[in-house]
Formats: structure tokens, sequence, C-alpha cells
């Protein structure tokens, strides 16, 4: 089937998508895109081969010594496309309220506007690829079906591996299921004879998002959540706005299951902002003192939730990999992650070893040395000498690995299951070197909502920007909630109440921080696999079995309610990392109150009287 506007371009759909409107957008991108040809991903293994050899032969992937990294690739990006934009990310719903104070907003006409120029021949000289993939189990009831149009083969190999990937897709979408068109472009057309370049990318970038007609738009930016649009752009932004509509959540939340020695089983969802610690806790093996516990991993970055029947909150993980920050991993954080890395892994920005392996900061303490020599994550020689005296990064700090959810060794049995893992804790955690206690319980679910709404954290290299200034991420997803927040913490409240009224005993709520630091600058509590202290605590407190104190924010654990075993971590120590400071505290109520003056637009009412409640109680 040729469109007469595609000037000989065929568009050669396979029989197999018998999608009519699928197959006229697609046909419209590509009159719009120009492309020099289209490739209809089918998700087979000869077809990832084919495409990284691709990758290879461009100079984009550099192949790893297949005796140390088996099917494993490192593709460098350009430096100045390193990161999530969040400042060039948009949500362009109909009216700017819709989007909220905490979203960058314009016009959808006039953003279309200014689109529509730069996607026009946006594709010349490149292939575009046409890329099905299913968020969550195909064909489950709480999955969701996207198509990405990409003119980046970085972009269809990741996606292959992040997402459920391939033709089984159109049967589950037939010939006439929805799914959410994502146009992705690198910005880089090629001009007949022009030479391409290792990572293509353009300065001018634009993320976004028009969560009424549910479609993404992204260009410029080939790298991570700006670019595999399943991922931060549809699972969080758009999938917010759907789940409000229809009942449900989509979190910034990694799933774990945890086994006691009796054989019980536990979920809990844990929302920490990016680069805060979802991927190790997700995976995290219990120390000294445990055992017959175990950690199992459902999801690592992204939650939906949707109560069912029995009254209970149930969770997928509707990826289906790991795009996880590589520095500080190593076999004493996340001996699971490592363990995952040891074959068919994608690394982006890594540094690259004299014997064809990876390399980033954390890993000498495996080795016990650092490599005497790398190429850095930009191509240039990396020595000990030189990192001491230019303090140049061998990975950039939000390197990642991209790899696929069954390498992992603590995968649960559970983590594909169509209707999900049944939650009996939400935790929300921050990165903060100061003020907030290791853990706290709320005392209802009202409260816990306060909480995750005033989060602030320490900000990372997880996005463009200036790193480790505390700001309000309210839920881990100041920069991945597809509406207003207000009307968002109105959404959780109204779950809330909903289930309770209808006699469901709802998730407990805490709020965690492992970032306390000493006099001395360092982190004081051991974080890793020690959270499982704090983990036990909590099963301990569900069960009835800690009795906690409450330090006038929540319920908080005694010194003798943790179990220390295998640890040397003293009672002045714990009180170090769970002191609540009162001239802290004011300060930190005189931060809430300024993020709800700028929320005040649709603020629940709750959320104000729980406000001064805290503040009441923290004075008293
Ligand atoms: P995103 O993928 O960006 O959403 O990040 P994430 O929340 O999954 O973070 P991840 O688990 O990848 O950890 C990010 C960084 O924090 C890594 O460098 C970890 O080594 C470090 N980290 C994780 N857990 C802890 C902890 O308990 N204590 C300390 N001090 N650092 C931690
Ligand atoms: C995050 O930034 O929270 C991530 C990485 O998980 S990215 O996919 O780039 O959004
Ligand atoms: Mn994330």
């Amino acid at each position: 089937m040729n469109s007469p506007t595609m000037q000989g371009l065929s568009l050669n759909a396979p029989s197999y998508v018998k999608h009519a409107r699928l197959i006229a957008w697609v046909a419209e991108m590509a009159a719009l895109c120009k492309p020099a040809a289209i490739h209809w991903c089918d998700g087979s293994e000869e077809e990832y081969q084919g495409l990284c050899q691709q990758l290879v032969d461009a100079g984009t992937f550099k192949k790893l010594n297949p005796a140390k990294r088996p099917n494993s690739f490192l593709a460098c990006s350009d430096p100045t496309d390193v990161a999530r934009v969040e400042d060039r990310t948009y949500i362009c719903s109909e009216h700017k309220e819709s989007a909220g104070p905490t979203n960058n907003w314009m016009a959808p006409q006039k953003m279309r506007a200014t689109l529509n120029p730069l996607f026009d021949g946006c594709m010349k000289g490149r292939t575009m690829y046409v890329v099905p993939f299913s968020m969550g189990p195909l064909g489950s009831h709480i999955a969701h079906i996207g198509i990405e149009l990409s003119d980046s083969a970085y972009v269809a190999v990741n996606q292959r591996i992040m997402t459920r990937m391939g033709k089984a897709v159109y049967d589950v979408l037939g010939a006439d299921g929805a799914f959410v068109p994502c146009m992705h472009s690198v910005g880089a057309p090629l001009a007949a004879g022009q030479a391409d370049v290792k990572w293509p990318c353009n300065s001018t970038k634009y993320i976004v998002h028009y969560p009424e007609t549910r479609e993404i738009w992204s260009y410029g930016s080939g790298y991570g959540g700006n670019a595999l649009l399943g991922k931060k752009c549809f699972a969080l932004r758009i999938a917010s706005t759907m789940g409000r509509d229809q009942g449900w959540l989509a979190e910034h939340m990694l799933i774990l299951g945890v086994s006691s020695p009796e054989g019980k089983k536990y979920h809990v969802a844990a929302a920490f902002p990016s680069a805060c610690g979802k991927t190790n806790f997700s995976m995290l093996v219990p120390p000294e003192g445990f055992a017959g516990w175990k950690v199992t991993t459902i999801g690592d970055d992204i939650a939906w939730i949707k109560p069912h029947a029995d009254g209970k909150m149930y969770a997928i993980n509707p990826e289906a990999g790991y795009f996880g920050v590589a520095p500080g991993t190593n076999y004493h954080t996340n001996p699971n992650c490592m363990a995952s890395l040891n074959k068919n892994v994608i690394f982006t920005n890594v540094a690259l070893t004299d014997d064809g392996d990876v390399w980033w900061e954390g890993m000498e303490k495996d080795s016990g040395a650092l490599p005497a020599h790398l190429i850095d994550w930009q191509g240039k020689d990396w020595t000990p000498a030189i990192a001491k005296e230019t303090g140049a990064k061998a990975a950039h700090p939000n390197s990642r690995f991209t790899v696929a959810a069954g390498n992992n060794p603590a995968l649960d049995s559970a983590w594909d299951d169509a209707n999900g893992v049944p939650i009996d804790a939400f935790i929300f955690g921050g990165r903060r070197s100061t003020t907030v206690p290791l853990v706290t319980e709320a005392r209802n679910w009202v409260e816990g909502v306060y909480m995750a709404a005033t989060m602030g954290s320490e900000t990372t290299a997880a996005a463009a920007g200036q790193q480790g200034v505390v700001r309000r991420d309210p839920f881990a997803m100041l920069p991945f909630t597809g509406y207003n927040v207000s009307d968002y913490f109105q959404h959780w409240l109204n779950m809330g109440d909903k289930l309770s009224q209808a006699g469901a005993k709802l998730p407990a709520i805490y709020c965690v921080n492992w970032f306390r630091k000493g006099e001395d600058g360092k982190f004081v509590w051991p974080g890793y696999g020690e959270n499982m202290r704090v983990l036990k605590w909590m099963i301990d407190r569900l069960e009835g079995k800690a009795k906690g104190i409450d330090n006038g924010f929540g319920v908080s654990p005694t010194y003798a309610e943790i179990t220390w075993q295998g640890l040397a971590f003293s009672q002045a120590e714990f009180e170090t990392v769970t002191s609540l400071d009162k001239a802290d505290w004011k300060q930190e109520i005189a931060l809430h109150t300024e993020l709800f003056g700028q929320l005040a637009y649709h603020l629940p009412a709750a959320l104000e009287k729980t406000k001064a409640q805290f503040a009441q109680r923290l004075a008293a």
C-alpha cells in the first residue's frame, strides 16, 4: 500500500497488521517525517541481532568482549544528551489548570504548530522503525498498548528489552484496538550523501504529551526517558491521567515481594525519586541475621495499581526490563543486579576497559583497586591519575544499563502475572542529608498521603540541571504527573475513601530516608541490604509485633525493635538517623506551606488541615 503523499516510499505494512487506522497513521507520519525507509519491528531475536550489528557498523554500539560480557554492547551518547530534560517536557492539555503549576504547559494547538515544522522531513535519510509494544503482560486487563515510531535503531533495540515488543502486540490490537501513538525523532535528518554521527540528536528538544488525546511527541533526544516512550511518557504521564479517569494509579514505584522464614509473603510498593534507590531496594539481599528471609523483584521503577473486587490494591510492573543507574552498583551494594548484568545487556555511557568490558565508579569496591586505564564515556583516556587531577568520571553519573527482567536472579514468580500482586504497604522516600528520620509510619491514609505529597529530595543526575538541591518531589512524581498534582492528591484520597468505605483494610504508608549524613558528610545509615532491617520492622508493624513510638510525625521504631544481628550500629548512631529536630521541622513545615501555596488551586482541604495538625503536634 502506497500513500500518494509518500513520494514513492513503500509503506510495506506486514500482512499480520490488520488495523486500518494504525496503518493510515503510520502513512500519515511517514508523509510528514519523510524517512528513507520504514521498518516494521516484529520483535524477533534475528531482528534484534541485525539491528545491534547495524548499530555496531554505524559506530553507535561497541560490541563488548564476548568472553567477559556475552551478547552485550556499549553505546556512548552525545555529551549534550545524557539525561531527561524536565524543562523541555510539556503537558499540553486544553486548559493550563489541567496541567497544573508543576508542569510546563502550552496549548495543544500552539504546540502542534510548533512541532509540525520540526517533524516535517525530520527523518530524511533515516529508517522509521514501527515499534509495537505492550505495557504490562500481553492481553492483561491492566495492560495498554503503544506504537512508537522512531528514527533510532537504538530506541528499537532498547524497547525490545524494556517492553513486551513484537508482532504479538498486533494480535491483541486486532482491527480496531486502542493504542497510544508515540512519535519519536532524534531530529537529525541526513542530506543525500551526508555521513551520520554516532549519536544523532538535536539541541532543540521537546518531550510533549497531549493527555486528552493520549498522544506523545518527542523530538531531539535519543536518551532514556526522553526517547523510550513507553517508560515515563506513557507509563507515568499518560497513564496517570488514564488512572485518574478510570480509578487506578500509575506510580514511580518499585514493587517487591518479601517472604519470612515462616513462609508468609508481603508485597510492598516504594516510591523514591530518580536515582534514589528503587532498583537497589527491589533487588535487596537480606543481610546476616535474616536467615530464611527473601526479597523478590516484581518491578524496579513503575507500578500500575488497581483495586480489585476483594478491596485490595493490586500492582503490576508495566515494563519488562530495567533501565538502571550503573554508578554505585557493585557486588556489595546490589549483588542481584550485578548478576543480572552478566549477559545480553546494553550499556549506555559507562567506561570501556582495555579487555573490552565495562566499568563504572563503585566497581573498585569489588576488585579492590581502580583500573590502571580505561576509555571514559566520552571516548577519552582515563587513568586514576587523570581522575585525581581533574575529577573526571569514567562513567557518566547517569550512565545506565538496559537488561531484561528475566536476567534478574531474584525475579518474583508472579512478576508477569496479569492480575498483579496485592500491596500491603507503600513506602515513600527522598534523598535528604538532614531533617527526615530513617522511617516513620503514617497513622492513617490521609497523613500518609500528606507525607508523600510534601516529600522533599535532593536532585540527581537522572535529570539535566543542578544536582543536590532539595526540591519538593510529591510522591516522587514531580516530573511524571500528567495532570494537576493537586487533583492527583485528591485522586489518592478518593481511592482511600472508596476502599475503606467498602470495608477494605488499606495498605500501611511509610516515609523513609536512607540518606541522612553525619557531621563528617558521610551517610550514617549503611543502606542497601541493611535496609532489610527497616523493612522487617514494617512487617512487624503489619503483624502487630512492634509498638513503636510517636515522634509527632508518625510512628517510628525504638532501637530495641530493630533486628541488629550482624550489624554494629550504636544507639547513638540510631539517634542520629531517627531524631526529629524541632527547629528543622519548623523550617520543613514552612517549605510545605510554600508548596501548598503554589498548589492552592484544587488543593484538597484535608491536606491543609493535616498540615495544621502536624504543625501543632511538632511544636508541642
Ligand atoms: P531511577 O532509575 O532513576 O528511577 O533510579 P532508582 O530509584 O532505581 O535508583 P537506584 O536504585 O538505581 O540507585 C541510584 C543510586 O543510589 C545508586 O548509585 C545507588 O548505589 C544509590 N543507592 C541506592 N540505595 C541506596 C542506599 O540505601 N543508600 C545509599 N547511600 N545509596 C543508595
Ligand atoms: C528516572 O529518571 O526516573 C529513570 C530513568 O528511571 S529515565 O528512563 O531516563 O527516565
Ligand atoms: Mn525512574
